[in-house]
């Protein structure tokens, strides 16, 4: 199997090119950077390409393209999410019309104004989202699904795992004395998606031959609650600091007047209410097998950043 990846540099598109790597693929790692490190992308072939920019004027021939390239921020300026998410998706179809797009998306296309409940992917896209970023990847789930020949969208959720540059930072950075503020009262259920887990399903996108289209949630096997999830992200980071809970009804005044702040909208929403993926589909028609949510203890990321 032939692949292309793009957001080969960041953190899931580094762990497709790893994965795929130790399946003997050949694999063209593509990132917006001049260069890459050679272990993050398993050793792949390296290219920059700003996919907002243009198509490839001379794509390699692949089978299939693992599309992870996004600019994947909540807090982002509108204006370049959407360059990247939507019309750097358009540079991706256009410069591979004859090959199998994996697009990785994500389960922010569901309803942000309701708690998702072991939600089906028919369930999105929704009229309204919170901001650009979930907006741009519902536009951009439709829009390969419409032009590419051969089109699989994955919806994984809160991805985790050694080298995440975006939860456990995140949760990090929150972090005051030993306490975390966190939205909502930690009881409510989420899926979260394994950073490998997710690779080896973008894989098996990549290679089914009984599916040749489609949507498909990507999670661990089993929900976990916001509380038990923060106190093993923060456990796994070798970080002293327990949870301190604040009801989203008393934070939400505050992310109105700051709407891209630390504790904006979007991630009250994903703190407070249930966020959790059926993975029927996944299982029966893709073969994905969910693994077990766990947080392995203090580990250096699995490269230094270049
Ligand atoms: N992490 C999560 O929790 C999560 C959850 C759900 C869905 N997802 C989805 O998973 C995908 C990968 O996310 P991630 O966590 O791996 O993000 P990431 O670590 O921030 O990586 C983003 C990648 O996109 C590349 N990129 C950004 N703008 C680009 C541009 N204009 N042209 C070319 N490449 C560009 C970056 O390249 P450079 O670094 O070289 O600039 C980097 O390789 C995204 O589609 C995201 O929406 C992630």
């Amino acid at each position: 199997m032939r692949l292309a990846v793009t957001g080969a540099t960041g953190f899931v598109g580094g762990a497709v090119c790893r994965a795929a790597a130790a399946a003997g693929w050949p694999v063209t790692a593509f990132g917006r950077r001049a260069a890459a490190d050679a272990r993050h992308v398993g050793g792949a072939a390296y290219r920059a390409w700003d996919i907002t920019a243009a198509k490839l004027a001379d794509p390699p021939d692949v089978d299939a393209v693992v599309h992870c390239a996004a600019a994947a921020t909540d807090t982002g300026v509108a204006r370049e999410v959407w360059r990247t998410n939507l019309l750097g998706t358009h540079h991706v179809l256009a410069s591979f019309p004859g090959a199998r797009i994996v697009h990785v998306s994500s389960a922010s296309v569901y309803d942000p104004y309701r708690p998702t409940v072991r939600a089906k992917e028919h369930e999105a896209p929704v009229s309204r989202y919170l901001n650009a970023y979930a907006a741009a990847k519902a536009a951009a789930e439709q829009l390969v699904l419409v032009i590419a020949r051969e089109a699989i969208v994955l919806r994984p959720h809160a991805v985790h795992g050694a080298g995440d540059p975006t939860l456990l930072p995140r949760l990090l950075e929150n972090v005051r004395g030993n306490r975390l503020l966190v939205p909502g009262t930690g009881r409510v259920l989420v899926s979260m998606t394994a950073v490998d887990s997710l690779a080896r399903a973008c894989l098996l996108a990549a290679a089914t031959e009984t599916v040749r289209s489609g949507v498909f949630n990507i999670a661990d096997r089993a929900p976990v609650t916001i509380d038990w999830a923060v106190r093993g992200l923060l456990a796994s980071a070798g970080v002293p600091a327990r949870p301190a809970y604040v009801p989203a009804g008393l934070l939400s005044p505050l992310a109105r007047v700051f709407p891209r702040g630390r504790l904006n909208r979007y991630v009250i929403s994903q703190f407070a209410v249930e966020r959790t993926l059926d993975l029927t589909a996944a299982i029966d028609r893709l073969g994905f097998e969910p693994v077990p949510t766990v947080f392995p203890p203090p580990v250096p990321p699995p490269f230094p950043p270049s």
